[in-house]
């Protein structure tokens, strides 16, 4: 038998590969992929070979997760609990449909990551695992063994002489983090205290709100059917586009967040995120919407949202629930084009101006000033009476409101 690994190279996967073939007797087969957490993919190629294993599998997928994850997601305008940009929690669907593509191309018959038992990551790879290959088997470690400290781990490696350099210096910081083309996330630590402020020299890709230009920054962001193509005017692929907004963003100190979090295993956490673009994209994205969507479509979008980002949080994007509400969310966007220019400053970002073929605001009817019949101001009349019948009668019946 035969087992596909998620493997990022580090301490913690590599002790997982010699782990499974010790534990399971099994050949493991990793897979690594880029998907712009912005560290070297390739070493991870040597460190594999080191261990032993043969089929490495090691992916470019940063336009695929921006193009078919982040872009569609936020055609919703996704937020979880008011605030978090599910920046992790869009990465796992992905991460586990290529699992399961390897597992078919190698002949695997199980899969396996480095997520903790405690967390939200197990079940979304888990989730998607299952609900793409049903028969497939899930070996988790951390909820196995009882390597539950880095010390245990290092002594692991010692003993097992598992040959890898891992004095990288990502593996110093004190946080458990996360990143990829959307954001990079920090937690545990010094923030496993809710009320201690993190420290400043925690984010990595953004400088502080105190510390950004004075002077602001404006740029232009072209939308076509929901999804941004164009800054200033220059069309670029999904992946390069967020790049630049995360650039951008990060240089004026917008996009951090320090909240505490619902887990779907039930638990609160304590998380800082950095979603720049993100945060840039998500502001555009409603301005673009504010002029080209039916009021009614909007509002219901904005009902439906906070489910869609549920489902996405607990990790339920292979569902047929997340099917069907995307496909009502991208069927409202065919009408969402036009232009949005944004004011960066100092942590905020405003949209300053919009403009669209498709726009529905209508400067006659709109004005304050003559609308040359335009509209009848007296049809506002019958409006307001009939909509207050209800509570005129209620009232005449002596209803109390106080
Ligand atoms: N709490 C966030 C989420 O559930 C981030 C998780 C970060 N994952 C990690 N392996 N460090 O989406
Ligand atoms: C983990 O437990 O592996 C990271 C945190 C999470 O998944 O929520």
């Amino acid at each position: 038998n035969k087992v596909v690994l998620a493997y990022s190279g580090g301490l913690d996967t590599s002790v997982i590969v010699r782990w499974l073939q010790d534990t399971y007797g099994c050949e493991v087969v990793t897979f690594t992929a880029d998907i712009g957490q912005g560290e070297e993919v390739e070493p991870a190629r040597a460190k594999a070979e080191a261990l032993g294993v043969k089929e490495i599998y090691i992916d470019d997928l940063r336009e695929e997760f921006v193009r078919d994850f982040v872009f569609p997601m936020f055609r919703a305008n996704t937020i979880y609990e008011g605030e978090y940009l599910l920046g992790t929690s869009i990465a796992r669907p992905l991460i586990a449909k290529r699992l399961i593509e390897i597992a078919n191309e190698t002949g695997a018959d199980a899969i396996s990551h480095g997520a903790t038992g405690k967390g939200n990551d197990q079940v979304r790879f888990e989730l998607g695992a299952y609900a793409l290959k049903p028969g497939i088997q899930v070996i988790a470690p951390w909820r196995e063994w009882d390597l539950n400290s880095r010390e245990k781990l290092m002594q692991y490696c010692e003993q097992h002489e598992i040959p890898v350099d891992f004095s990288s210096s990502k593996k110093k910081s004190p946080y458990s983090m996360d990143a990829n083309l959307l954001h990079i996330s920090y937690e545990g630590g010094t923030l496993e205290e809710p009320w201690a402020e993190a420290e400043e020299d925690m984010w990595r890709w953004s400088v502080s709100p105190e510390a950004a230009p004075d002077k602001p920054a404006y740029i232009t962001l072209t939308f076509e059917q929901g999804d941004p193509v164009a800054i200033d005017g220059e069309r670029m692929s999904p992946a390069t586009l967020l790049e630049k907004l995360n650039k951008l963003g990060g240089a004026n100190g917008i996009g951090r967040l320090d909240i505490v979090e619902n887990r779907y295993v039930g638990m609160k956490s304590r998380g800082c995120y950095e979603t720049p673009g993100g945060t840039i994209l998500l502001r555009a994205h409603r301005a673009i919407e504010s002029i080209t969507l039916d009021r009614e479509v909007a509002h219901l979008k904005d009902e439906l949202m906070p489910r869609y980002a549920q489902l996405i949080y607990n990790g339920y994007w292979w569902s047929p629930e997340r099917r069907m509400l995307q496909a009502a969310i991208d069927d409202s966007q065919s009408v969402v084009n036009g232009e949005v220019r944004l004011k960066l400053y100092k942590g905020s970002v405003t949209a300053v101006g919009r403009r669209s073929a498709d726009s529905l605001f209508d400067e006659r009817i709109a004005t304050f000033e003559d609308d040359a019949g335009a509209y009848d101001q007296k049809d506002a009349e019958g409006f307001i009476k009939l909509n207050a019948l209800r509570l005129r009668i209620a009232a005449g019946k002596g209803r109390e409101l106080t």
